[in-house]
This record gives C-alpha cells, structure tokens and sequence, in this order.
C-alpha cells in the first residue's frame, strides 16, 4: 500500500506525540518524508496552490489545525540564493526534483543585539531527489538555500509551527533584521 499525504500527517502528529519536539522526533520523520516523495504520486499536483517566497509556484499540502507544523511544496530557483533567514521554528526538508545547495547556520550569540550577531555553519550540503536536510529550533533556525544548474530546485517541507520567517541575516555587518 502506497504512503500518501494523509499517512505522513498522521505519523507527524504522533511522532510529535510521543517525542515532543526535539532532534529525535525531526530525526525518526526523515524516513518517513521519504518515503512520501517515494510513494506519495505527485507533490507538486496535490493540495493548494500557493505562490512562495520565491515567487515561484509551490503548494500547501497541509496545514495543522493547532499550529503545531505545515507541509509545503517549494521551489528555489537557480543560481539565487535565498537571504540567510531565521524561522521561527523547526523543519525538514526532502527532494522532489533539482539539485539543491542547503546551508543551516547557528547563531553564536545570545541573540540580546540585532546590531551584532554572529553566525557559523551548522551543516552545507546538496539535496537532489530523496535526500533531506533539517534545521532545528533556535539558534540553529537559520539557513539559505537555491538551485544549482538549470532548473529550480523543488522540495517538500515540513515545517515547525506555522513556518513563519523571524527574520534575515546582514552577516557581512553583522545585523539581523526582524521581519
Ligand atoms: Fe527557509
């Protein structure tokens, strides 16, 4: 029997469940992400449509009703890395189709002064079809990411919370801009 939508929604509410939210509760839904991108027919076609950050086409594929994560299709496009962005919560990522350059960072300050952060490389890695990528709750909440090669990149995404954005990194002035 194919592992749909609706299959990883449920493993996602009891996983949460029966970890809380933590590293091990991110780490046992990499699989299962997976296996969704495996099985789960086209992505890109299911839920609503929606217009991403990226002013590419994406889709929401589902919504928690108490706020506890999101599923989204995205897509980054090549050559144009996003702004280094905070979210305000946790996220998994896993390929769809594309090559895409994925960097976590972890704010090494306590986060009292926008006006003097400092960041370092949490992880930095390519993520094509099947592969994953994680970020965590602050401080390792922050990343970039786009296209390398011709085509977008496109990826499923779930998301801590109600994925919001908190913000972006100026990291040659040091500077964090709340958004
Ligand atoms: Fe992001």
């Amino acid at each position: 029997m194919a592992y749909k939508i609706d299959d990883f929604v449920y493993d996602v509410e009891s996983t949460i469940d029966t970890f809380g939210v933590n590293v091990e509760m991110e780490w046992s839904l990499g699989p299962k992400l997976k296996l969704l991108v495996e099985q789960g027919g086209d992505l890109t076609s299911q839920g609503a449509p929606t217009l991403g950050s990226t002013g590419l086409p994406g889709r929401l594929l589902h919504e928690d009703t108490s706020g506890r994560f999101k599923i989204i299709v995205a897509r980054f496009p090549s050559g144009e890395p996003t702004p280094i962005h905070a979210h305000s919560r946790w996220g998994l990522e896993c390929g769809i189709s594309g090559r895409e350059r994925f960097t976590v960072y972890k704010r090494l300050d306590d986060g009292s002064d926008d006006a003097s952060s400092t960041l370092e490389v949490f992880s930095d890695h390519h993520i094509e079809r099947g592969d994953l990528g994680y970020w965590y709750d602050s401080p390792r909440n922050i990343h970039r990411q786009w296209a390398e090669g011709e085509e977008p990149s496109c990826v499923v995404i779930l998301m801590g919370g109600d994925g919001g954005r908190d913000g972006v990194f100026d990291v040659d002035r040091g500077i964090f801009r709340r958004s």
